[in-house]
């Protein structure tokens, strides 16, 4: 945990979640958040943004999970930043390995998502991470270093923006790095970060893990020097996992 930085545990539901399931757990999830040390933030599929705005009324924070680079237009299928913000968002999840992966997306992309997003008054929620070849080669750092100088817009930090971690290779595997190996990237991370801005601001973004974070080993990897939460997929689906996810803290 990194000093005087607030926490954040994000759930990002992925594609899952009807209207009757998804409001019934983020309501599960906000009933015990109150006065909690973590931020906590649901990424629900965007139909569900707006009902769960109204029904948690400002209880927990609300994110999309991508958002398209230009402002509107003629992208049939896309969701722009100003979207997400009118349905409840403050967050955007962006540059995630499934999207970077299945839909080619590059860092420049990213980038320009990332200030799509800060234009519409979203913080973006960066995602970096290697490839499992890049980490068995030795190569995790220097993957992440050029996602994040890619990908990072200006303004990043005084937005707030949050950096997720998220070993491609740990993703819904059940496989996690050691804990040095994340307090490694995380501590690299957090160099190039007072690379591009301020110290100031360079020490308060918060550097999340994902990447199967479960209610086990969640206590051990938030106790790791400069990792300020988790972006949580398949747990976050489960009130218990959750719950105690948010709790060890
Ligand atoms: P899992 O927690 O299911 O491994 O997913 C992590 C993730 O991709 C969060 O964005």
């Amino acid at each position: 945990m990194t000093p005087g930085v607030r926490p954040l545990i994000a759930g990002n539901w992925k594609m899952h979640g009807l209207a009757a399931d998804g409001l019934a757990l983020a309501r599960a999830v906000a009933s015990g958040a109150a006065g909690l040390k973590a931020e906590v933030l649901l990424c629900p599929p965007a139909t569900l943004i707006a009902p769960l705005a109204q029904a948690l009324a400002g209880a927990l924070a609300l994110g999309g999970q991508d958002c398209h680079e230009a402002a509107k237009g003629a992208h049939t299928g896309d969701i722009a930043a100003a979207m997400l913000k009118d349905a409840g968002a403050t967050y955007v999840i962006l540059g995630h390995s499934e999207r970077r992966m299945a839909y080619r997306e590059t860092s420049h992309r990213v980038r320009a998502k990332a200030e799509a997003a800060l234009a519409a008054g979203l913080i973006p929620v960066v995602c970096v991470g290697e490839p499992e070849d890049d980490r068995l080669l030795g190569r995790a750092e220097e993957v992440v270093a050029e996602q994040m100088t890619e990908s990072l817009p200006e303004g990043f930090g005084t937005a707030g923006g949050v950096v997720a971690y998220e070993p491609v290779w740990a993703i819904g595997t059940g496989k996690i790095p050691t804990l040095s190996e994340i307090e490694e990237i995380h501590a690299s991370i957090r160099e190039l970060l007072h690379e591009y801005m301020d110290e100031e601001h360079a020490n308060l973004v918060r550097i999340v893990y994902g990447g199967s974070c479960n209610a086990t080993n969640a206590k051990s990897i938030f106790a790791l020097p400069n990792v300020d939460g988790g972006l949580v997929g398949g747990a976050s689906l489960q009130l218990d996992s959750i719950k105690e996810i948010i709790a060890s803290i």
